[in-house]
């Protein structure tokens, strides 16, 4: 069934962190969740499950870890077994698990910048060296991982953080990049954890490459995490996975929970199953409207917002955009009074990306329309 996606639904007093941040004047269109109303298959799956009514501690059955590898291999041409999964509650405790309980004491973290800050501030959380392994467009706009720089870099880290789709520059990994990136971890004996979660939302045809599926050996030493929730917009749900292949890494890593990182919510792992099993239909449908989305976001602001710069994400309804043609001094803040659009800061993503923002452009297109009018206002007003 075609959900229409164009609606826009009123989300103000349902415990929305996306429309409680700000007063309500304030379009939002920041925080990563879309504005679309859940896949039916999803909706339905929750609404059986509640038809019995104990809620009690879960655990994921068989039957979900195997939609899972089904996924996996069909989708990513990636073979695992059902029991390299491990279930959490989210990608970020999934990740400060991994470095707490897999990097050595005291040892560098390597993190490609910009970048989500729960990842950029994950290695202070366990009093690791953060080393920043810088992004630069190259004269097609494209984002590709310096990988001379990423060699020498590696000498002095034993872990990467590796964000795949990219937040915030929506970049997807090519193969041979990271097919590099892997094969160098390999060489220097470095742990991957590679945050995945916006595997599934994808543009112009392109594929998932997960890192870990590429040999043998970059697999033993990579923690792969992944969730339904932003491609299916459940985030709510607080359910993720994680995929780690090898027995002695996943044992550690699961050590991590360190009663902090506790079971799966009993409802998440519901919608999950039906994401994986039956979504399919509605994500093709949300991938070619945040397409659509993205091209319309690109042209009206090459046409009618000529200071702002905008790289076309591959993956993610984020798009990153450079503003310092405005010359404003804080942009995030500029279009947050003068235009009642709240935006991500691009300081949150660098501390030198104080002159970007992030627009969140996965909502109906009239929401889209109406960012766009109100942020083009407030800078002819200025
Ligand atoms: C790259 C990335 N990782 C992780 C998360 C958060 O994941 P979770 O809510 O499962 O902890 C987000 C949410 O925006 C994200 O963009």
């Amino acid at each position: 069934m075609r959900m229409d996606l164009n609606s826009v639904y009123q989300r103000l007093n349902t415990g929305s962190k996306k429309w409680s941040q700000y007063p309500e004047d304030v379009l939002p269109m920041w925080v990563a969740d879309m504005d679309f109303p859940v896949a039916e298959p999803i909706m339905q799956a929750l609404k059986n499950r509640l038809e019995h009514p104990l809620l009690g501690y879960s655990v994921a059955q068989d039957t979900l870890r195997q939609t899972l590898v089904t996924h996996l291999a069909h989708h990513y041409d990636w073979h695992i077994l059902p029991e390299d999964l491990v279930f959490l509650p989210g990608v970020e405790p999934g990740v400060n698990m991994a470095l707490n309980t897999l990097a050595p004491s005291g040892s560098g973290v390597l993190v490609q910048t910009p970048n989500y800050s729960p990842l950029l501030n994950a290695p202070a959380n366990w009093k690791l060296p953060r080393v920043d392994l810088p992004f630069h467009a190259d004269a097609n706009g494209e984002y590709p991982t310096d990988i001379a720089a990423l060699q020498s870099a590696l000498l002095s880290v034993r872990s990467l953080l590796l964000s795949n789709p990219h937040n915030p520059l929506g970049k997807v990994f090519e193969r041979e990049e990271l097919r590099a990136i892997g094969d160098a971890c390999v060489q220097h004996d470095v742990l991957i954890v590679s945050d995945e979660i916006h595997a599934d939302i994808l543009f112009d045809g392109r594929r998932h490459i997960p890192i870990a599926s590429l040999s043998r050996e970059i697999a033993a030493r990579c923690v792969t995490l992944m969730s339904a929730s932003k491609a299916w917009n459940i985030a709510g749900l607080k359910t993720a996975f994680a995929v780690v292949q090898n027995p002695e890494l996943r044992e550690r890593f699961n050590a991590g929970r360190l009663g902090l990182v506790d079971s799966v919510n009993a409802l998440g792992l519901e919608a999950t199953q039906a994401a994986y099993r039956l979504g399919a239909p509605w994500l093709a449908q949300v991938n070619a409207y945040l397409q659509d989305n993205r091209d319309y976001l690109a042209h009206a602001i090459k046409t009618r917002l000529p200071g702002i710069r905008m790289h076309l994400p591959q993956s993610t309804y984020l798009a990153w955009l450079d503003c310092t043609a405005l010359d404003i001094e804080h942009p995030q803040q500029f279009f947050l009074t003068q235009a009642k659009v709240a935006l991500s800061d691009g300081l949150e993503f660098g501390d030198d990306c104080g002159h970007f923002v992030r627009l969140n452009f996965g909502c109906p297109r009239p929401m889209l329309e109406e960012a766009l009018a109100r942020m083009e206002r407030s800078l002819l007003q200025r």
